[in-house]
């Protein structure tokens, strides 16, 4: 056999079948086995004007700026979800800029200090990129650090909308802003600024309500709230979301198969967008907004993610919006049908950061690719990184100490529960008081409690809390019932009952109330579109139950919205709507039993007949 010939067809066999197997990864895959990386040579050099707090902001991003490689500007604009780190030296292979913590994403032992540590690991990380440029961590902190355990649960925006005190707002953001800064989290995905105008949307309870006025006003206080602190940098940086028409989504459009209304269409003329839905967010811009979310709802079947006019004419250059832009949970790949020319259009259309929670390397793959061929310039890109890098600086990253655990005491202190009692009472709405039930006499000498919500804190938090979908019990929540205030507020000689179904003999002797707390199971997000929201079988009965067995009954609705009670409202003596009041349920019992008045308004529409 002549070996030598049979030797020479291998070879050429095997680089043939080398070369198609790159040639595939690269045509299918897209797909870099290494990041196509323009080394830079200057590293981890100090004394630099960028690392001098003392100079200006825009001379400090003048001189980042040109020290950094395209890689490293590109790295800035993707933001990712913490899970998808597999190995922390990939924060500086790729020079990631900004993890986010999805909703309930947290280190393996949910304690403040386990928060603490897992994010100054990626913050050292972070630093030991060879310019060192800190780490943007984000979090959806919407009401409260819902996500750690321990930390107070304020009302969802929808209560505080019913409690319309700005300067409450400001003290609820305070408060959370110095929670999220004890744990090293300097980024907070709210306030949310839609305008709930479907209250069939899950994201209802988010919002502050139907107003456009009162949502622009409580929005930004609470940006103040969030941002504003002792130091020359933010607190907490804020983000106004979700940019633009959220709440008008038309019910049924959703191009999720599994929702109704969340990423759904908005078909407004130009002239109601801008009446009902630009307002919070110019307001936002003026007080200070930095960061804008834009929402993956279409605007006449085009996505918002990629509408120049909406995110680079009107945000950016009539309202003057000099922060930056971030897209919304793989909103960028709905854009187009292929990631790479999604990409392109959204950072054309004017998104600086990118959220692909779980794909950061194609990312930054397809935005050097699109620089090399020009479909997104150098000038595009230097515009969105000094945004950022702005933002960064502003919000302290490069000069602020690293948070230390002795910080962490203000978690779910006395004096934050307090604002959050006080936000509680003033969120609740009494939406029927037949012959003035209410209030109750604490010495009133038998009580029966039921319903789903009455000795439950994952419903009284909702969605956002522990979980991204909220939980239903009270595990993994400090706080207070409902059911555990009342036994609280009433006299020692006041009999108090429970029973969750309402079933209770008492012969023929009825109690003197009985009081039902009902509601809805937590929810968040598409996953809480219904195209009815009511009660549910089993607190109906409960209510049946306990009314059998009262002289009067009281129903306490624990909701994020509305619901559908018009067949049963007229049988009710009394009626309150406590929408999702948080950890604090001391502040029902405060004006249940007459500590304080019921000052809450409505902040949507509610049919009761
Ligand atoms: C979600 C929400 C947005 C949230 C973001 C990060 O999809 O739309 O409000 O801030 O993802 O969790």
């Amino acid at each position: 056999m002549n070996f030598k010939f049979h030797r020479s067809k291998l070879i050429i066999f095997l680089l043939v079948a080398l070369l198609l197997t790159i040639a595939f990864v690269f045509i299918f895959i897209k797909r870099p086995f290494f990041p196509l990386v323009n080394k830079n040579n200057n590293c981890q050099q100090t004394n630099l004007p960028y690392q001098n707090s003392a100079l200006p902001i825009d001379q400090r991003v003048a001189d980042l700026m040109s020290r950094m490689t395209d890689v490293e500007k590109i790295g800035q604009m993707v933001l990712i979800e913490k899970n998808s780190i597999h190995n922390l030296d990939d924060i500086s292979r790729y020079n990631i800029g900004a993890l986010l913590s999805g909703g309930g994403a947290g280190p393996k032992q949910d304690t403040p200090l386990a928060w603490l540590q897992m994010i100054n690991d990626f913050d050292s990380a972070a630093k030991e990129t060879c310019l060192g440029i800190p780490l943007l961590y984000g979090i959806d902190a919407v009401h409260g650090h819902g996500n750690v355990l321990g930390a107070t649960i304020f009302p969802h925006a929808i209560g505080l909308g019913a409690a319309n005190d700005p300067d409450l707002v400001t003290q609820v953001a305070q408060a959370t802003a110095d929670e999220m800064a004890a744990t090293g989290i300097y980024w907070n995905f709210a306030p949310n600024l839609d305008v709930a105008k479907d209250i069939r949307w899950g994201k209802t309870y988010e919002t502050f309500g139907s107003n456009p006025a009162n949502n622009a006003t409580l929005g930004s206080a609470y940006l103040k709230g969030m941002q504003t602190n002792s130091n020359d940098y933010f607190n907490v940086l804020a983000t106004a979301k979700h940019y633009i028409g959220g709440g008008n989504m038309e019910f049924g459009t959703s191009r999720n198969k599994d929702f109704k209304v969340e990423e759904g269409n908005i078909t407004l003329d130009e002239t109601s967008l801008r009446q009902t839905h630009l307002i919070p967010f110019q307001k936002a811009v003026t007080n200070g907004a930095k960061v804008v979310m834009v929402s993956t709802a279409t605007w006449n079947n085009k996505m918002n993610t990629s509408n120049h006019y909406l995110l680079t004419d009107i945000l950016k250059t009539e309202l003057g919006f000099s922060g930056f832009i971030v897209s919304d949970w793989y909103g960028v790949y709905a854009v187009a049908d292929s990631k790479y020319d999604s990409i392109v259009n959204s950072v054309n259309a004017g998104v600086d950061m990118v959220m692909t929670p779980f794909d950061y390397k194609d990312f930054i793959f397809n935005v050097q690719q699109a620089l090399s061929k020009g479909d997104i310039t150098k000038d595009r890109i230097d515009n969105a990184v000094t945004r950022i890098l702005t933002v960064k600086f502003e919000t302290g990253l490069f000069d602020r100490p690293q948070a230390l655990p002795e910080g962490l005491a203000v978690i779910g202190s006395d004096q934050h529960r307090d604002i959050a009692r006080e936000a509680v009472r003033k969120s609740q709405v009494l939406l029927k008081n037949n012959q003035s039930v209410l209030p109750l006499s604490k010495s009133v000498k038998k009580i029966i409690v039921a319903g789903s919500a009455a000795d439950n804190l994952g419903r009284q938090a909702g969605g956002w809390t522990t979980e991204w979908q909220g939980i239903d019990g009270n595990e993994g929540i400090v706080g207070i019932t409902i059911l555990e205030a009342i036994k609280k507020t009433v006299s020692a000689d006041t009999e108090v009952e429970y029973d969750k179904e309402g079933d209770y003999s008492l012969e023929n002797n009825l109690a003197d109330v009985g009081i039902v707390v009902v509601g809805e199971k937590p929810y968040a997000e598409g996953w809480g579109d219904n195209a009815n929201p009511s009660l549910s079988p089993e607190d109906l009965s409960a209510i049946e139950n306990v009314k059998a067995k009262s002289k009067k009954i009281v129903v306490i609705i624990v909701a994020g919205r509305p619901l559908d009670i018009k067949e049963y409202a007229q049988n009710w003596d009394a009626i309150v709507a406590s929408w999702l009041p948080g950890s604090e349920g001391q502040g029902v019992a405060d004006v249940l039993f007459g500590d304080y008045a019921f000052t809450g308004k409505l902040p949507v529409a509610w049919e009761l007949r």
